[in-house]
C-alpha cells in the first residue's frame, strides 16, 4: 500500500472533509472483501488521517473469533501493505473488535446491539453508527430485518447501511430488494456501493464535462459518432466460481459498473452539485436507455466464455476446468451489448459496452468518438482522417487522450492523427484512492452522492430485462461463443460493430 503521507504534494493538492466519531460495524468480517478492499481501505485512510480518533470497526462473522484472533488475521492477510507501515498498524488495530453474529439469527444481532453500546462508551463513537453488508445477497433481507427489529437502525441520522453488490438478479428481484430494505431503513440511510463511482477517474466525468466550457457543445448527437465503454480483465474467476456461476458478466459487471460509467457520461447537467440532482440525472438517463433491439435482443448482444490458452511458462485454464465451475457451464465471462439512449441528447448514437475476463490486458476506458468532418480537403497519411477521439481512461494509467488531426512537416498538405495528453500520475504525482477508500469515507460522513439510489438501480435492471429474459427462457438465441484466453473476446464481437462499420479500440 503507498502511503500518502510521505507525499507532501498529496497533502498540498487535496482538501478532505473530517469524518465523523463513527462505528463501522462489518457483517461478513471473514470474507475476501473484508481484508482485500475494506480494512486496506480503513488504513489507507487512518495513514492519510482522515479516520477520527473516536472510531471503532467492529468485524462480525460466524466465526467465533475473538478481538485478537481478528486482529492476528488481518494482520497475516495484509501483512504486504503492512510491511512499511508496522508502528501506524499496531495503532489502528486498537480500533478493531470482533463479534460472533450470524446475521439471520436476531439474538445474535441483539447481543450485538449489547456490545455496541459498550463500544459506543469505550470509544466515544457518539451513537454513530454504518453497518456494511459485505454477505451473500441471500442475507441482505434477513440482515436489514435484523438489524431493524433490534432498533439499530432508529436513528436516521446516526445510522446507515452500506449494501455491496449485486442488488438484486433481475428487475423484480430489486424491486422487491428495495422494498424490503425500505421498510426496515429510510432511502437516506440507504447506501448502494458501486465501487467503479468510488473510481477518481469517474467522478472526473462530472468535472471534465461540467467545470469545462469546451466539451458540453459537442456532447450529443451533432458531433458524436458513438461511444465505447470497456472495462477488461486479465484474471480469470479465481476461486469465486460459487458465486460467478450464479453470476455472469452480465450481472456481475454490466448490469452496475459499466451501466454507472454510462449514466455519468450520458447524463445531463444537474443544477447543483447536489447528491439528488445528481442522482435524479442518472436516474433519467437510465431510464431513457433501451437495448438497441429490444424485440430481438440476440441482435444486439454477444456473450462469450473463456476457454484456455496463455503460452508454455504460464498456461491459463478455461473456464469449465476452473475449480468449481460445471464442465457444462453456459456462464459467460464476456459480454459486449449496444445500447440507444432516447432522448434530445443522445437519440441515434449508438453505445457499445463490453465487459470480460481474461482479455489482454486490465483496463477500463471510454471512447468517445467524434463525427467525420464533412468535407476531407487534404490528403491523410491514412486512407481518411482518423475521427477525434476523446479517451478517457478509467484504469490503470488513469487520465485522458485526445486525438486530433495535425499538419503532416513537409510541403504537401497532409494530414496524420496526434494525441495530446492528461495523465493523473504526471499531473497529480500521486495514484488515485482505490475505489473503496472513497466510499468508505462517504459513507461514514454521510455524502450519498457515489452511491446508487433505488430507482437507479431498477432502471438499470430493467434495461437488461430482455436479454436477461432471453438467456432463462430461450438461451439458445443466445449462445455463449468461445474466446482462447487472453484475446479480446468472441470474434462475434466484432462483427456486432461491424455491422454498423464500427471496429472496437484495441488499447
Ligand atoms: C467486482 C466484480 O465488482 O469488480 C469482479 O465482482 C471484478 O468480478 C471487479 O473483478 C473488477 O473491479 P476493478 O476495480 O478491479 O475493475
Amino acid at each position: 500500500m503507498q502511503s500518502s503521507i510521505s507525499n507532501p504534494l498529496r497533502l498540498g493538492l487535496r482538501q478532505e472533509r473530517v469524518i465523523p466519531p463513527q462505528c463501522l460495524v462489518i457483517f461478513g468480517a471473514s470474507g475476501d472483501l473484508t481484508h482485500r478492499k475494506l480494512i486496506p481501505a480503513l488504513f489507507e485512510l487512518f495513514l492519510q488521517r482522515r479516520l477520527p480518533s473516536e472510531f471503532a470497526i467492529v468485524g462480525c462473522a460466524r466465526r467465533p473469533w475473538s478481538d485478537e484472533e481478528f486482529k492476528e488475521k488481518m494482520r497475516l492477510k495484509l501483512c504486504d501493505k503492512i510491511s512499511s507501515h508496522e508502528q501506524e498498524w499496531t495503532k489502528f488495530t486498537e480500533f478493531l473488535f470482533y463479534e460472533p453474529v450470524d446475521l439471520q439469527e436476531e439474538s445474535h444481532v441483539k447481543r450485538l446491539s449489547q456490545r455496541l453500546i459498550e463500544i459506543d462508551r469505550l470509544k466515544a463513537t457518539h451513537g454513530n453508527k454504518t453497518f456494511y453488508l459485505s454477505v451473500s445477497p441471500n442475507f441482505y433481507e434477513g440482515g436489514c430485518k435484523s438489524l431493524k427489529n433490534v432498533g439499530l437502525l432508529d436513528d436516521p441520522i446516526k445510522s446507515r447501511i452500506v449494501i455491496e453488490k449485486p442488488f438484486g438478479r433481475d428487475y423484480s428481484s430489486a424491486r422487491k430488494l428495495n422494498k424490503i430494505v425500505q421498510s426496515c431503513a429510510n432511502e437516506s440511510q440507504i447506501y448502494r456501493i458501486d465501487h467503479y463511482l468510488g473510481k477518481e477517474t469517474v467522478q472526473n466525468i462530472l468535472v471534465l464535462r461540467f467545470a469545462n466550457t469546451i466539451f458540453e457543445p459537442i456532447w450529443n448527437r451533432n458531433y458524436i459518432s458513438n461511444i465505447q465503454i470497456t472495462s477488461s480483465e486479465t484474471v480469470g474467476v479465481e476461486d469465486r466460481a460459487g458465486y460467478y456461476e450464479t453470476s455472469g458478466a452480465l450481472r456481475d459487471m454490466l448490469q452496475n459498473h459499466l451501466t454507472q460509467m454510462l449514466a455519468v457520461i450520458a447524463m445531463e447537467p444537474p443544477g447543483k452539485f447536489d447528491p439528488e440532482a445528481i442522482r435524479n440525472e442518472k436516474a433519467k438517463v437510465l431510464q431513457a436507455s433501451k437495448l438497441a433491439n429490444e424485440i430481438e435482443p440476440w441482435n444486439c448482444c454477444i456473450r462469450g466464455q473463456y476457454e484456455e490458452g496463455g503460452n508454455y511458462d504460464n498456461p491459463l485454464k478455461g473456464y469449465r476446468d476452473e475449480n468449481g465451475v460445471g464442465k457444462n457451464s453456459t456462464t459467460e465471462t464476456y459480454i459486449a451489448t449496444k445500447i440507444f439512449i432516447d432522448n434530445w441528447r443522445w437519440q441515434g448514437v449508438p453505445f457499445y459496452l463490453r465487459t470480460g475476463k481474461r482479455l489482454p490486458k486490465r483496463l477500463g476506458e471510454i471512447v468517445l468518438t467524434f463525427k467525420d468532418v464533412p468535407v476531407h480537403l487534404f490528403e491523410s497519411t491514412i486512407i481518411n482522417p482518423a475521427p477525434n477521439q476523446l479517451i478517457i481512461r478509467i484504469q490503470p494509467d488513469e487520465g485522458a487522450t485526445f486525438k486530433f488531426e495535425v499538419k503532416s512537416p513537409g510541403s504537401g498538405m497532409r494530414s496524420r492523427p496526434v494525441e495530446m495528453e492528461f495523465s493523473y500520475d504526471e499531473s497529480f504525482g500521486e495514484p488515485s484512492d482505490e475505489g473503496y477508500v472513497r466510499l468508505l469515507a462517504d459513507s461514514m460522513l454521510g455524502d450519498p452522492t457515489l452511491f446508487t439510489r433505488s430507482d437507479e438501480v431498477e432502471a438499470a435492471w430493467k434495461l437488461y430485462t430482455p436479454l436477461i429474459e432471453l438467456m432463462e427462457n430461450a438461451p439458445w438465441k443466445l449462445p455463449v461463443h468461445k474466446y482462447e484466453s487472453m484475446t479480446w473476446g468472441p470474434p462475434e464481437s466484432d462483427q456486432l460493430l461491424a455491422k454498423d462499420n464500427i471496429f472496437w479500440r484495441r488499447p
